[in-house]
Protein backbone atom coordinates (compact mmCIF):
# COMPACT_ATOMS: atom_id res chain seq x y z
CA UNK A 1 0.00 0.00 0.00
CA UNK A 2 2.78 2.34 0.19
CA UNK A 3 2.51 3.28 -3.39
CA UNK A 4 -0.77 4.63 -2.80
CA UNK A 5 0.37 6.92 0.19
CA UNK A 6 -0.47 10.09 -1.43
CA UNK A 7 -4.30 8.80 -1.73
CA UNK A 8 -7.14 11.55 -2.10
CA UNK A 9 -9.78 11.52 0.78
CA UNK A 10 -12.66 9.44 -2.18
CA UNK A 11 -10.59 6.34 -1.86
CA UNK A 12 -9.19 6.52 1.45
CA UNK A 13 -12.10 3.39 2.46
CA UNK A 14 -10.03 1.22 0.10
CA UNK A 15 -6.79 1.75 2.53
CA UNK A 16 -9.39 1.32 5.10
CA UNK A 17 -10.68 -1.99 3.70
CA UNK A 18 -7.40 -3.58 3.12
CA UNK A 19 -5.98 -2.72 6.95
CA UNK A 20 -9.60 -4.26 8.21
CA UNK A 21 -9.15 -7.33 5.95
CA UNK A 22 -6.16 -8.38 7.37
CA UNK A 23 -6.95 -8.22 10.77
CA UNK A 24 -10.43 -9.99 10.11
CA UNK A 25 -8.29 -12.97 8.81
CA UNK A 26 -5.65 -13.17 11.61
CA UNK A 27 -8.08 -13.15 14.32
CA UNK A 28 -10.49 -15.60 13.06
CA UNK A 29 -8.74 -18.30 10.24
CA UNK A 30 -7.49 -21.75 11.84
CA UNK A 31 -3.96 -21.20 12.73
CA UNK A 32 -1.46 -23.94 11.75
CA UNK A 33 -0.22 -25.62 14.84
CA UNK A 34 3.57 -25.02 14.34
CA UNK A 35 5.56 -25.82 16.86
CA UNK A 36 2.95 -27.78 19.17
CA UNK A 37 2.83 -31.10 19.83
CA UNK A 38 -0.89 -31.46 18.66
CA UNK A 39 -0.55 -32.29 14.92
CA UNK A 40 -2.36 -31.01 12.10
CA UNK A 41 -5.41 -33.38 11.05
CA UNK A 42 -8.14 -34.30 8.47
CA UNK A 43 -10.80 -33.95 11.11
CA UNK A 44 -9.67 -31.28 13.56
CA UNK A 45 -8.04 -28.79 10.83
CA UNK A 46 -8.48 -29.58 7.17
CA UNK A 47 -12.19 -30.69 7.04
CA UNK A 48 -13.37 -27.60 7.68
CA UNK A 49 -11.74 -25.55 5.45
CA UNK A 50 -12.50 -27.91 2.79
CA UNK A 51 -16.20 -27.26 3.87
CA UNK A 52 -16.28 -23.87 3.72
CA UNK A 53 -13.97 -23.11 0.73
CA UNK A 54 -14.10 -26.73 -1.22
CA UNK A 55 -17.15 -28.78 -1.07
CA UNK A 56 -20.00 -26.52 -3.17
CA UNK A 57 -17.99 -27.78 -6.28
CA UNK A 58 -15.78 -30.71 -5.16
CA UNK A 59 -18.86 -33.52 -4.28
CA UNK A 60 -21.48 -35.55 -5.93
CA UNK A 61 -23.01 -33.94 -8.53
CA UNK A 62 -21.05 -30.74 -8.28
CA UNK A 63 -18.72 -29.54 -11.42
CA UNK A 64 -15.29 -30.61 -9.82
CA UNK A 65 -13.68 -33.98 -10.95
CA UNK A 66 -13.15 -35.16 -7.07
CA UNK A 67 -15.60 -35.36 -4.15
CA UNK A 68 -13.36 -33.91 -1.18
CA UNK A 69 -16.30 -34.63 1.54
CA UNK A 70 -14.65 -37.19 3.62
CA UNK A 71 -11.23 -38.01 4.15
CA UNK A 72 -11.01 -41.42 2.30
CA UNK A 73 -12.42 -39.45 -0.96
CA UNK A 74 -9.86 -36.78 -0.23
CA UNK A 75 -6.46 -38.46 0.83
CA UNK A 76 -5.39 -40.02 -2.45
CA UNK A 77 -5.57 -36.32 -3.70
CA UNK A 78 -3.40 -35.19 -1.02
CA UNK A 79 -0.31 -34.18 -3.08
CA UNK A 80 -2.44 -32.58 -5.98
CA UNK A 81 -4.29 -30.10 -2.69
CA UNK A 82 -1.40 -29.40 -1.79
CA UNK A 83 0.34 -28.21 -5.48
CA UNK A 84 -3.24 -26.27 -6.24
CA UNK A 85 -3.76 -24.53 -3.14
CA UNK A 86 0.03 -23.50 -2.04
CA UNK A 87 -0.49 -22.02 -5.68
CA UNK A 88 -3.59 -20.53 -5.44
CA UNK A 89 -4.88 -22.44 -8.21
CA UNK A 90 -7.58 -23.58 -6.26
CA UNK A 91 -10.31 -22.48 -4.63
CA UNK A 92 -10.19 -20.36 -8.67
CA UNK A 93 -9.94 -16.98 -7.27
CA UNK A 94 -7.55 -14.95 -8.73
CA UNK A 95 -7.07 -11.29 -6.66
CA UNK A 96 -3.43 -10.23 -5.95
CA UNK A 97 -3.58 -10.46 -2.27
CA UNK A 98 -1.21 -7.59 -2.17
CA UNK A 99 -2.46 -5.11 -4.50
CA UNK A 100 -5.38 -2.45 -4.14
CA UNK A 101 -9.35 -3.27 -2.71
CA UNK A 102 -8.80 -6.68 -0.52
CA UNK A 103 -13.08 -6.80 0.36
CA UNK A 104 -15.10 -8.92 -2.01
CA UNK A 105 -18.36 -10.61 -1.62
CA UNK A 106 -18.40 -14.31 -2.41
CA UNK A 107 -14.74 -14.42 -1.50
CA UNK A 108 -13.61 -18.14 -1.76
CA UNK A 109 -10.12 -17.78 -1.59
CA UNK A 110 -8.17 -18.88 1.32
CA UNK A 111 -5.68 -17.31 3.82
CA UNK A 112 -2.29 -17.53 4.54
CA UNK A 113 -3.09 -20.06 7.54
CA UNK A 114 -5.23 -21.74 5.86
CA UNK A 115 -2.89 -22.79 3.17
CA UNK A 116 0.03 -23.50 5.52
CA UNK A 117 -2.65 -25.63 7.53
CA UNK A 118 -3.03 -27.69 4.66
CA UNK A 119 0.49 -27.77 3.60
CA UNK A 120 1.01 -28.83 6.89
CA UNK A 121 -1.47 -31.77 6.98
CA UNK A 122 -0.06 -33.16 3.70
CA UNK A 123 3.57 -32.62 4.24
CA UNK A 124 2.78 -35.01 7.84
CA UNK A 125 1.45 -37.73 5.72
CA UNK A 126 -2.22 -36.55 5.80
CA UNK A 127 -3.35 -38.25 8.88
CA UNK A 128 -6.94 -38.41 9.89
CA UNK A 129 -6.69 -37.83 13.39
CA UNK A 130 -9.13 -38.56 15.53
CA UNK A 131 -13.19 -39.14 14.27
CA UNK A 132 -14.81 -37.41 16.88
CA UNK A 133 -13.04 -34.21 15.58
CA UNK A 134 -15.20 -33.99 12.45
CA UNK A 135 -17.41 -31.91 11.94
CA UNK A 136 -21.29 -32.69 11.09
CA UNK A 137 -21.36 -32.58 7.31
CA UNK A 138 -22.09 -29.32 5.27
CA UNK A 139 -25.94 -29.18 3.85
CA UNK A 140 -26.06 -27.79 0.60
CA UNK A 141 -29.20 -25.64 -0.19
CA UNK A 142 -31.42 -27.53 -3.29
CA UNK A 143 -30.64 -27.23 -6.57
CA UNK A 144 -34.13 -25.96 -7.36
CA UNK A 145 -33.90 -23.31 -5.13
CA UNK A 146 -33.26 -19.33 -6.36
CA UNK A 147 -30.52 -18.02 -4.06
CA UNK A 148 -32.02 -14.48 -5.05
CA UNK A 149 -36.07 -15.54 -4.49
CA UNK A 150 -38.48 -16.79 -6.69
CA UNK A 151 -37.74 -14.51 -9.57
CA UNK A 152 -40.39 -12.62 -11.80
CA UNK A 153 -39.50 -13.73 -15.26
CA UNK A 154 -37.36 -16.93 -15.84
CA UNK A 155 -35.32 -17.22 -19.37
CA UNK A 156 -34.13 -20.43 -19.89
CA UNK A 157 -31.40 -21.00 -22.47
CA UNK A 158 -33.45 -21.82 -25.99
CA UNK A 159 -33.04 -25.91 -25.91
CA UNK A 160 -31.59 -27.97 -23.39
CA UNK A 161 -28.37 -28.68 -24.30
CA UNK A 162 -26.93 -32.39 -24.03
CA UNK A 163 -23.29 -32.71 -23.03
CA UNK A 164 -21.51 -35.84 -23.72
CA UNK A 165 -20.18 -38.40 -21.51
CA UNK A 166 -16.93 -37.84 -22.67
CA UNK A 167 -14.98 -34.88 -24.85
CA UNK A 168 -13.58 -31.50 -25.22
CA UNK A 169 -14.77 -28.53 -23.23
CA UNK A 170 -17.45 -26.22 -24.77
CA UNK A 171 -17.87 -22.71 -25.17
CA UNK A 172 -20.21 -20.96 -26.88
CA UNK A 173 -23.08 -18.44 -27.12
CA UNK A 174 -26.86 -18.90 -26.82
CA UNK A 175 -29.45 -16.48 -27.37
CA UNK A 176 -32.98 -16.34 -25.96
CA UNK A 177 -35.89 -13.89 -26.13
CA UNK A 178 -36.69 -12.28 -22.87
CA UNK A 179 -40.53 -12.04 -24.22
CA UNK A 180 -40.49 -8.84 -22.32
CA UNK A 181 -43.04 -6.23 -24.11
CA UNK A 182 -41.81 -3.63 -22.07
CA UNK A 183 -39.11 -2.01 -20.49
CA UNK A 184 -38.81 -2.99 -16.87
CA UNK A 185 -36.12 -2.24 -13.88
CA UNK A 186 -34.58 -5.26 -12.05
CA UNK A 187 -33.64 -5.44 -8.77
CA UNK A 188 -31.55 -8.98 -8.75
CA UNK A 189 -30.33 -11.43 -11.35
CA UNK A 190 -29.37 -14.92 -10.44
CA UNK A 191 -28.00 -17.53 -13.32
CA UNK A 192 -28.63 -20.60 -12.43
CA UNK A 193 -27.94 -24.50 -14.32
CA UNK A 194 -31.13 -26.78 -14.20
CA UNK A 195 -31.00 -29.25 -11.37
CA UNK A 196 -29.67 -31.57 -13.25
CA UNK A 197 -26.71 -29.70 -15.53
CA UNK A 198 -24.61 -28.21 -12.42
CA UNK A 199 -21.96 -31.37 -13.08
CA UNK A 200 -21.54 -29.75 -16.22
CA UNK A 201 -22.00 -26.29 -16.07
CA UNK A 202 -18.33 -24.85 -15.81
CA UNK A 203 -19.42 -21.47 -15.86
CA UNK A 204 -21.81 -18.99 -17.27
CA UNK A 205 -22.23 -15.45 -17.77
CA UNK A 206 -25.28 -13.73 -19.18
CA UNK A 207 -25.86 -10.38 -21.07
CA UNK A 208 -28.54 -8.11 -22.53
CA UNK A 209 -28.52 -7.13 -26.45
CA UNK A 210 -30.86 -5.41 -28.19
CA UNK A 211 -30.33 -8.25 -31.28
CA UNK A 212 -27.89 -11.34 -31.47
CA UNK A 213 -25.33 -9.44 -33.74
CA UNK A 214 -25.17 -6.39 -31.59
CA UNK A 215 -21.59 -6.35 -29.77
CA UNK A 216 -22.99 -3.59 -27.46
CA UNK A 217 -24.87 -4.81 -24.54
CA UNK A 218 -24.91 -4.89 -20.43
CA UNK A 219 -23.64 -7.29 -18.42
CA UNK A 220 -25.96 -9.37 -16.44
CA UNK A 221 -24.87 -11.75 -14.16
CA UNK A 222 -21.92 -14.52 -13.89
CA UNK A 223 -22.65 -18.26 -12.55
CA UNK A 224 -19.87 -20.22 -11.20
CA UNK A 225 -20.42 -22.27 -8.34
CA UNK A 226 -20.61 -20.77 -4.88
CA UNK A 227 -21.97 -17.64 -6.17
CA UNK A 228 -25.57 -16.58 -5.14
CA UNK A 229 -26.74 -14.23 -7.61
CA UNK A 230 -26.26 -10.54 -7.66
CA UNK A 231 -28.72 -8.54 -5.40
CA UNK A 232 -27.89 -5.08 -6.52
CA UNK A 233 -27.24 -2.28 -3.62
CA UNK A 234 -30.56 -0.55 -2.39
CA UNK A 235 -32.38 2.27 -5.02
CA UNK A 236 -29.96 0.82 -7.53
CA UNK A 237 -31.44 -1.12 -10.72
CA UNK A 238 -30.96 -2.51 -14.59
CA UNK A 239 -32.72 -1.71 -16.78
CA UNK A 240 -33.72 -4.07 -19.51
CA UNK A 241 -35.46 -2.98 -22.63
CA UNK A 242 -38.57 -4.23 -24.00
CA UNK A 243 -37.35 -6.64 -26.63
CA UNK A 244 -33.95 -7.43 -25.02
CA UNK A 245 -32.18 -10.75 -26.21
CA UNK A 246 -30.29 -12.49 -23.36
CA UNK A 247 -26.94 -13.55 -24.57
CA UNK A 248 -25.56 -17.09 -22.59
CA UNK A 249 -21.91 -17.54 -22.70
CA UNK A 250 -21.77 -21.33 -21.49
CA UNK A 251 -18.64 -22.80 -20.67
CA UNK A 252 -19.68 -27.05 -20.38
CA UNK A 253 -17.40 -30.03 -19.17
CA UNK A 254 -18.07 -33.39 -19.66
CA UNK A 255 -18.36 -35.66 -16.88
CA UNK A 256 -18.13 -39.13 -17.75
CA UNK A 257 -21.95 -39.37 -17.76
CA UNK A 258 -24.16 -37.98 -20.47
CA UNK A 259 -25.76 -34.85 -19.10
CA UNK A 260 -28.87 -32.41 -20.05
CA UNK A 261 -29.07 -28.48 -19.05
CA UNK A 262 -30.83 -25.77 -19.37
CA UNK A 263 -29.57 -23.05 -17.60
CA UNK A 264 -32.17 -19.93 -16.90
CA UNK A 265 -31.19 -16.28 -15.84
CA UNK A 266 -34.05 -15.08 -12.57
CA UNK A 267 -34.98 -11.46 -13.17
CA UNK A 268 -36.78 -10.00 -10.10
CA UNK A 269 -38.28 -6.66 -10.69
CA UNK A 270 -39.67 -3.14 -9.37
CA UNK A 271 -43.01 -2.77 -9.20
CA UNK A 272 -44.00 -1.70 -12.76
CA UNK A 273 -44.12 1.92 -13.03
CA UNK A 274 -41.22 2.28 -10.02
CA UNK A 275 -37.70 3.68 -11.41
CA UNK A 276 -34.61 3.36 -9.02
CA UNK A 277 -32.74 6.09 -8.22
CA UNK A 278 -29.41 5.23 -9.81
CA UNK A 279 -29.10 2.62 -12.92
CA UNK A 280 -26.42 0.10 -12.47
CA UNK A 281 -24.26 0.86 -15.92
CA UNK A 282 -22.15 -2.81 -16.62
CA UNK A 283 -20.20 -1.83 -19.10
CA UNK A 284 -16.86 -2.70 -21.50
CA UNK A 285 -14.59 -0.27 -21.06
CA UNK A 286 -10.77 0.73 -22.38
CA UNK A 287 -11.10 -1.89 -24.83
CA UNK A 288 -7.74 -1.75 -26.66
CA UNK A 289 -8.42 -2.27 -30.49
CA UNK A 290 -4.85 -2.13 -30.88
CA UNK A 291 -3.16 -5.27 -29.24
CA UNK A 292 -0.13 -6.29 -30.67
CA UNK A 293 1.00 -9.71 -29.53
CA UNK A 294 4.29 -11.21 -31.22
CA UNK A 295 4.80 -15.03 -31.14
CA UNK A 296 6.72 -16.80 -28.53
CA UNK A 297 6.76 -13.94 -25.81
CA UNK A 298 5.09 -14.53 -22.43
CA UNK A 299 4.78 -10.68 -21.47
CA UNK A 300 3.25 -8.65 -23.64
CA UNK A 301 2.10 -5.61 -22.03
CA UNK A 302 -1.01 -3.11 -23.19
CA UNK A 303 -2.50 -0.05 -21.72
CA UNK A 304 -5.79 1.35 -22.33
CA UNK A 305 -8.10 4.56 -20.68
CA UNK A 306 -11.47 5.19 -20.27
CA UNK A 307 -12.35 8.61 -18.68
CA UNK A 308 -15.31 8.91 -16.37
CA UNK A 309 -17.46 12.09 -16.88
CA UNK A 310 -19.61 11.68 -13.81
CA UNK A 311 -18.93 10.96 -10.49
CA UNK A 312 -18.64 7.25 -9.74
CA UNK A 313 -19.44 4.16 -7.58
CA UNK A 314 -17.51 0.80 -9.30
CA UNK A 315 -19.05 -2.28 -7.70
CA UNK A 316 -17.20 -4.69 -9.27
CA UNK A 317 -15.25 -5.69 -12.45
CA UNK A 318 -14.42 -8.71 -14.52
CA UNK A 319 -11.25 -8.69 -16.88
CA UNK A 320 -12.25 -9.58 -19.63
CA UNK A 321 -9.20 -11.20 -21.98
CA UNK A 322 -9.37 -14.49 -24.41
CA UNK A 323 -6.42 -17.49 -24.52
CA UNK A 324 -3.31 -15.68 -24.15
CA UNK A 325 -4.17 -13.55 -21.29
CA UNK A 326 -2.21 -13.76 -17.96
CA UNK A 327 -3.22 -10.31 -16.01
CA UNK A 328 -5.46 -7.53 -15.81
CA UNK A 329 -4.73 -4.49 -13.27
CA UNK A 330 -6.79 -1.68 -12.96
CA UNK A 331 -6.32 1.87 -11.59
CA UNK A 332 -7.89 5.44 -11.12
CA UNK A 333 -5.93 8.26 -12.48
CA UNK A 334 -7.38 11.06 -10.29
CA UNK A 335 -8.29 14.68 -11.23
CA UNK A 336 -5.58 15.76 -8.88
CA UNK A 337 -2.69 13.65 -11.09
CA UNK A 338 -2.71 10.73 -8.10
CA UNK A 339 -3.21 6.90 -8.88
CA UNK A 340 -5.02 4.69 -7.16
CA UNK A 341 -4.05 1.11 -7.91
CA UNK A 342 -7.61 -0.50 -7.39
CA UNK A 343 -7.22 -4.34 -8.82
CA UNK A 344 -4.87 -6.73 -10.34
CA UNK A 345 -5.86 -10.12 -11.10
CA UNK A 346 -4.33 -13.35 -13.09
CA UNK A 347 -6.32 -14.46 -15.77
CA UNK A 348 -6.90 -18.63 -16.84
CA UNK A 349 -9.40 -18.75 -19.68
CA UNK A 350 -10.87 -21.58 -17.64
CA UNK A 351 -12.43 -19.56 -15.15
CA UNK A 352 -14.35 -16.14 -15.76
CA UNK A 353 -14.60 -14.57 -12.16
CA UNK A 354 -16.37 -10.97 -11.92
CA UNK A 355 -14.94 -9.54 -8.46
CA UNK A 356 -17.58 -7.70 -6.89
CA UNK A 357 -16.76 -5.21 -4.18
CA UNK A 358 -17.78 -5.54 -0.82
CA UNK A 359 -20.08 -2.48 -0.27
CA UNK A 360 -18.00 -0.50 1.80
CA UNK A 361 -14.75 -0.81 -0.20
CA UNK A 362 -16.30 0.05 -3.56
CA UNK A 363 -13.97 2.54 -5.11
CA UNK A 364 -15.94 6.38 -5.30
CA UNK A 365 -14.56 8.24 -7.92
CA UNK A 366 -14.55 11.40 -8.63
CA UNK A 367 -15.60 12.66 -12.44
CA UNK A 368 -12.43 13.48 -14.35
CA UNK A 369 -11.20 9.77 -13.32
CA UNK A 370 -9.67 8.01 -15.55
CA UNK A 371 -9.70 4.08 -15.26
CA UNK A 372 -6.17 2.70 -16.34
CA UNK A 373 -6.01 -0.79 -17.50
CA UNK A 374 -3.27 -3.19 -17.92
CA UNK A 375 -2.74 -6.22 -19.68
CA UNK A 376 -1.11 -9.01 -20.08
CA UNK A 377 -0.55 -11.58 -22.52
CA UNK A 378 0.94 -14.88 -22.52
CA UNK A 379 1.82 -15.67 -26.17
CA UNK A 380 4.34 -18.36 -25.40
CA UNK A 381 4.16 -22.28 -25.40
CA UNK A 382 3.82 -22.58 -21.81
CA UNK A 383 0.37 -20.75 -21.41
CA UNK A 384 -1.77 -24.47 -21.67
CA UNK A 385 -5.04 -22.36 -23.63
CA UNK A 386 -2.10 -20.97 -26.19
CA UNK A 387 -3.67 -22.27 -29.51
CA UNK A 388 -0.40 -21.58 -30.81
CA UNK A 389 2.49 -19.93 -29.59
CA UNK A 390 3.99 -19.53 -33.31
CA UNK A 391 1.70 -17.34 -34.58
CA UNK A 392 0.91 -13.63 -34.04
CA UNK A 393 -2.23 -12.29 -32.26
CA UNK A 394 -3.94 -9.21 -32.52
CA UNK A 395 -7.77 -8.18 -31.63
CA UNK A 396 -10.49 -9.69 -32.65
CA UNK A 397 -13.78 -11.68 -32.13
CA UNK A 398 -12.88 -14.78 -32.75
CA UNK A 399 -11.41 -16.82 -29.50
CA UNK A 400 -7.70 -17.22 -31.75
CA UNK A 401 -8.01 -13.58 -31.83
CA UNK A 402 -7.35 -11.79 -27.83
CA UNK A 403 -9.01 -8.98 -26.30
CA UNK A 404 -8.94 -6.84 -23.76
CA UNK A 405 -10.57 -4.61 -21.68
CA UNK A 406 -12.95 -4.66 -18.46
CA UNK A 407 -16.00 -5.48 -17.67
CA UNK A 408 -17.19 -2.84 -15.16
CA UNK A 409 -20.54 -2.54 -13.23
CA UNK A 410 -21.27 0.89 -11.67
CA UNK A 411 -23.47 3.64 -10.60
CA UNK A 412 -22.94 7.80 -11.33
CA UNK A 413 -23.64 9.91 -8.10
CA UNK A 414 -24.33 13.44 -8.16
CA UNK A 415 -21.92 15.88 -6.34
CA UNK A 416 -24.24 16.17 -3.67
CA UNK A 417 -24.10 12.33 -3.43
CA UNK A 418 -20.64 11.58 -4.11
CA UNK A 419 -19.82 14.08 -0.89
CA UNK A 420 -21.87 12.25 0.98
CA UNK A 421 -20.85 8.60 -0.21
CA UNK A 422 -16.98 10.40 0.79
CA UNK A 423 -17.86 11.66 4.03
CA UNK A 424 -20.01 7.96 5.06
CA UNK A 425 -16.43 6.96 4.25
CA UNK A 426 -14.63 8.89 6.34
CA UNK A 427 -16.32 8.50 9.25
CA UNK A 428 -15.70 4.93 9.25
CA UNK A 429 -12.45 5.49 8.76
CA UNK A 430 -12.17 7.08 12.14
CA UNK A 431 -14.31 4.62 13.62
CA UNK A 432 -11.71 1.93 12.85
CA UNK A 433 -8.66 3.80 13.79
C1 LIG B 1 -15.76 -22.92 -7.88
C2 LIG B 1 -15.55 -24.33 -7.88
C3 LIG B 1 -14.37 -24.91 -7.15
C4 LIG B 1 -13.93 -24.64 -5.87
C5 LIG B 1 -14.53 -23.68 -4.86
C6 LIG B 1 -12.76 -25.47 -5.67
N1 LIG B 1 -12.52 -26.21 -6.78
FE1 LIG B 1 -10.95 -27.50 -7.06
N2 LIG B 1 -11.53 -27.80 -8.99
C7 LIG B 1 -12.67 -27.31 -9.58
C8 LIG B 1 -12.72 -27.75 -10.97
C9 LIG B 1 -13.85 -27.45 -11.95
C10 LIG B 1 -11.56 -28.49 -11.21
C11 LIG B 1 -11.10 -29.12 -12.53
C12 LIG B 1 -10.02 -28.29 -13.15
C13 LIG B 1 -10.51 -26.93 -13.63
O1 LIG B 1 -11.56 -26.87 -14.25
O2 LIG B 1 -9.80 -25.93 -13.38
C14 LIG B 1 -10.83 -28.51 -9.94
C15 LIG B 1 -9.62 -29.13 -9.77
C16 LIG B 1 -8.99 -29.31 -8.54
C17 LIG B 1 -7.81 -30.10 -8.33
C18 LIG B 1 -7.02 -30.84 -9.41
C19 LIG B 1 -7.64 -32.17 -9.68
C20 LIG B 1 -6.85 -32.92 -10.74
O3 LIG B 1 -7.50 -33.52 -11.60
O4 LIG B 1 -5.63 -32.88 -10.68
C21 LIG B 1 -7.53 -30.04 -6.99
C22 LIG B 1 -6.40 -30.77 -6.27
C23 LIG B 1 -8.54 -29.21 -6.37
N3 LIG B 1 -9.40 -28.77 -7.34
C24 LIG B 1 -8.59 -28.91 -5.02
C25 LIG B 1 -9.46 -27.96 -4.47
C26 LIG B 1 -9.42 -27.58 -3.09
C27 LIG B 1 -8.52 -28.18 -2.02
C28 LIG B 1 -10.38 -26.61 -2.95
C29 LIG B 1 -10.70 -25.81 -1.70
C30 LIG B 1 -9.60 -25.32 -0.90
C31 LIG B 1 -11.00 -26.39 -4.24
N4 LIG B 1 -10.40 -27.25 -5.14
C32 LIG B 1 -12.03 -25.49 -4.50
C33 LIG B 1 -13.61 -26.50 -8.97
C34 LIG B 1 -13.47 -25.92 -7.71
Amino acid sequence: MQATSRVSVGTRGIILYALTAVAVTSATAPTASFGQTDAVTFTKDVAPIFQASCQTCHRDGAIAPMSLMTYEESRPWARAIKDKVSTRTMPPWYIDRNIGVQDFKYDRSLSDDQIATIVAWVDAGAPRGNPSDMPPPRQFADRDKWNVGEPDLIVPIPEPFVVAAEGANWWGDLFSDSGLTEDRWIKAVETKPSPEGFPVVHHAVTRLQESRDSDEGDFLNEYAQGKNGDVFPAGTGRLVKAGSIIRFNMHYASNGTETTDRTSVGLTFYPKGETPEHELFSRALAQNYDLDIPPGDDEVRHDSYHPFTENVRLTGYQPHLHNRGKRQCIEAILPDGTTDMLSCSNWDFGWHIVYNYADDAQPLLPKGTFLHTTTWHDNSAGNRWNPDSRNWAGFGQRSSDDMSFTWTSYYELDDEEFAAAQEERRSMTNEDN
